[in-house]
């Protein structure tokens, strides 16, 4: 099974710790940030990797991570985004790399303790379609919302001011390759951004978004407190 990161981006948000830097090289803990999501995929059972970068910083991720022996990889490549316009616009970059086979994205600022295997593993067993995992939060405006209703997903709203529910959508992704076409008919958002959300909607309108909702605790770190509880998620796990 193939996994890959998404690690692009400018990371305004917590600037100036972000001025020289890239978001997902920052420390959470005892380690860079984009070690946890790549544990995640690796304790999943991924050992193929792509690690979809940009900006000024790209090489520091090869200085870090080489070849990925460390992590127990396989393989581990690397992509260079050209400019920030989105997570899909990111995910683009892995065409060549999932090679029409099924794969699992996770965003590169994504930490959680809870194991995404069983996930995974019912990926594996479904056909075709997409498969997304849901966390329940209290800020769920920063996020992709998902409106459920009798145990299925009718709705998927980007950053909504009056969300819907408080099941967000983390960014752990599972896909089909059936993704690419749909990322070729996206358009750019208000923020100039292709959206992840515009992609999950279109395997929803398929028929073919399935989901499940993570356990133990995830955040992301694209914010100060954020970024906080994500040291603190890591923190509590040594003695
Ligand atoms: C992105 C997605 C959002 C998702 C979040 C999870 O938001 O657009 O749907 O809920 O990641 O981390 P961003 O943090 O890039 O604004």
């Amino acid at each position: 099974m193939k996994g890959v990161i998404l690690a692009g981006g400018l990371g305004k948000r917590l600037e100036p710790l972000t001025h020289v830097t890239n978001k997902h090289l920052l420390p959470v803990y005892n380690k860079p940030m984009i070690y946890y999501p790549l544990q995640t995929l690796v304790d999943a059972g991924i050992n193929e990797v792509l690690i979809v970068t940009g900006g000024h910083h790209a090489g520091d991720f090869l200085r870090l991570l080489g070849n990925g022996e460390e992590f127990g990889l396989k393989d581990l490549r690397y992509a260079y985004q050209k400019g920030e316009r989105g997570i899909a616009d990111a995910l683009r970059l892995a065409e060549n790399f999932v090679d029409g086979g099924k794969f699992v994205v996770i965003l590169g600022d994504n930490v959680t303790n809870a194991s995404i295997r069983p996930f995974v593993e019912k990926f594996l067993r479904q056909p075709t379609g997409g498969r997304i995992l849901l966390k329940k939060v209290n800020d769920p405006q920063r996020f992709g919302v998902a409106e459920l209703k009798v145990n299925k997903v009718v709705s998927i709203e980007e950053k909504p001011k009056r969300p819907k529910s408080d099941h967000i959508v983390t960014g752990i992704y599972m896909y089909d390759a059936k993704v690419f076409d749909f990322i070729r008919g996206l358009k750019f958002s208000q923020r100039g951004e292709l959206e992840i959300t515009d992609v999950n909607n279109m395997y929803l309108r398929q028929g073919e978004l399935y989901f499940d909702i993570l356990k133990g605790q995830w955040t992301d770190c694209g914010t100060f407190p954020s970024l906080f509880r994500a040291n603190q998620i890591v923190a509590r796990q040594f003695p």
